[in-house]
């Protein structure tokens, strides 16, 4: 069962063609990773996938119904959430606010309710609250969560990032580059967070340049060059392709 599909998607800025005919199919419960050289058109796909950018022609479907139209927090509300490339926290909020916010795009009920404090009002902060705590235990942050969310070190705001993603209780996620600027064990601890993540039934799809964390994490890559989808496979088969080894690799990926 297909849980995303992108369909023909071209997404063009002026001249520049980002995109162009890039169809692929990610099925559920898979890591699925999207790589490629700068430029390649990665983070342009997540954000058609999302919403945050229109496609210029093309359609994404997401649990068969197209969303291509539809506007961000009705795709998050769906159950698609994304971390982006450059960190983007409350930095002056506490990690547990920052993981309570997000979880607020969730929460069912009215400004009304929490005006007149009503008991379902009080019942749900509560919940949300200890939701919130276990998401950020469940991200290895449990010591920090009444620290205040600058006070984090680089490695720790990427998985706060991530937490604020689960949050909105996505059955996909899409992380832009999570281990950008780690150190290698920092980058070991994302990748068992991802596989973690992975288990609790969430999809995955993820923009990763550690070579490493993708061939060992993924069940399938796609490579993007030049805004086209120029091979995609499982990653013994990826890392085979003569495309994709002169295109990006520059040669045969050892891992
Ligand atoms: N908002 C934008 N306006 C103009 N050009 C853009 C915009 N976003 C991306 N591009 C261009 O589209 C191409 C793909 O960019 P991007 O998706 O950021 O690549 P990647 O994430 O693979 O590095 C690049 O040539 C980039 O300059
Ligand atoms: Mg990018």
């Amino acid at each position: 069962m297909q849980i995303l599909e992108a369909r023909g998607v071209s997404r063009y800025f002026g001249g520049i063609k980002a995109l162009e005919d890039v169809t692929f199919r990610i099925p559920r419960g898979t890591i699925t990773s999207i790589i490629g050289p700068n430029g390649a058109g990665k983070t342009t796909l997540f954000n058609c996938l999302i919403g945050i950018t229109k496609p210029s022609k093309g359609a994404v479907f997401f649990c068969g119904k197209d969303i291509t139209t539809m506007q961000p927090h009705e795709i998050c509300r769906l159950g698609i959430a994304r971390t982006f490339q450059n960190i983007r926290l409350f930095k002056s909020m506490f990690v547990l606010e920052n993981v309570v916010v997000a979880q607020h795009t969730r929460a069912e009920y009215s400004v009304m309710h929490s005006i007149f404090s009503t008991k379902k009002f009080l019942d749900t902060e509560k919940s949300i609250t200890e939701k919130s705590l276990e998401i950020i235990e469940f991200a290895g942050l449990h010591e920090h969560a009444h620290s205040p969310s600058q006070s984090l070190s680089y490695g720790s705001q990427k998985r706060l990032e991530i937490a604020r993603a689960l949050a909105t209780e996505p059955e996909l996620l899409l992380l832009d580059e999570p281990t950008a600027g780690m150190n290698p064990s920092e980058t070991e601890d994302i990748m068992g967070l991802i596989k973690k993540i992975q288990s609790l039934g969430i999809t995955i799809i993820l923009i990763e340049h550690d070579m490493k964390l993708v061939m060992n994490a993924s069940d399938f890559i796609v490579v993007l060059d030049h805004g086209v989808k120029i091979s995609e496979g499982r990653p013994d088969e990826v890392c085979k392709d003569p495309q994709v080894i002169e295109a990006y690799l520059g040669k045969e990926v050892v891992y």
